[in-house]
């Protein structure tokens, strides 16, 4: 049976794909002040501002392409059952060919009714603009399929239970600084082994991480390197 390999992805993934991280200078944060653009209340206040900063990142996903980092993780499917849990709301992932995906914070390719949570559709490939007086079935009006800040995180419960199943587990680009994400680690079950690939120190408070410091597809390359070593030992 091949062993579980969970890997947990934020920012940084996407970053040689051309997409901005949030906290680096120049991040999107810098940009954008996030309690405008990624709250409910933000929402409330100027809709249209909203639908704006993630009509742009969805455009923006149209002219990326998956990264080195996205196509190796996916390739270690060929040895490993791969479970990836990602913060990040665009789909390179899935474009790489990796088949479990888990999206902590929602994705982009998706709205929601502001009505009924239940009801999320899927943007047609081409189609990035959402306007005010798009709705769904029951007449509410179309919201980014994202979790902004204060609201609940729904698939927490079952990253929680992938972390937990883990053989080996991953940490790629992101700076642990948004919780709950960022406490999946103390879910990670002592004694296997642990990475994290990203070209800044990250504070992890575990001393049992195996620090590659480098960009994710440099870094991918140098695990693959490690876990294929593993496999024939
Ligand atoms: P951050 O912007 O906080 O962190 C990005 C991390 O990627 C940093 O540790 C960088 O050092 C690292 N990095 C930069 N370039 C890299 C590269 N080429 N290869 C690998 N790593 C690189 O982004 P996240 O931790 O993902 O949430 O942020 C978490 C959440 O905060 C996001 O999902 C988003 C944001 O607010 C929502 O919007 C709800």
């Amino acid at each position: 049976m091949k062993k579980r390999l969970v890997v947990l992805t934020g920012a940084g993934m996407s970053a040689e794909s051309g997409i901005s991280t949030f906290r680096d200078s120049g991040g999107l944060w810098d940009k954008y002040p996030v309690e405008q653009v990624a709250t409910p209340e933000g929402f409330a206040a100027n809709p249209q501002l909203v639908l704006d900063f993630y009509n742009t990142r969805r455009k923006e996903l149209l002219n990326v392409k998956p990264n080195e980092g996205h196509l190796g993780i996916a390739a270690l499917e060929k040895d490993f059952d791969v479970r990836i849990i990602t913060q990040n709301v665009d789909n390179l992932h899935e474009r790489a060919g990796s088949s479990q995906v888990l999206h902590l914070h929602g994705e982009l390719t998706k709205v929601r009714s502001t009505g009924d949570e239940s009801l999320i559709y899927e943007l047609p490939p081409d189609k990035y603009d959402v306007k005010i007086g798009d709705k769904c079935e029951k007449g509410f009006q179309l919201r980014p399929h994202i979790v902004w800040f204060g609201e609940a995180v729904p698939m927490f419960d079952e990253a929680v239970r992938t972390a937990q199943s883990a053989d080996i587990f991953v940490v790629i680009g992101t700076s642990l600084n948004v919780y709950p994400a960022a406490g999946l680690l103390n879910y990670v079950p002592k004694g296997i082994p642990v990475y994290l690939i990203d070209p800044k120190e990250v504070n992890t408070y575990r001393n049992d991480i195996r620090f590659l410091k480098k960009g994710a597809s440099e870094g991918v390359r140098e695990l693959t390197e490690i876990l294929r070593k593993g496999l024939s030992e």
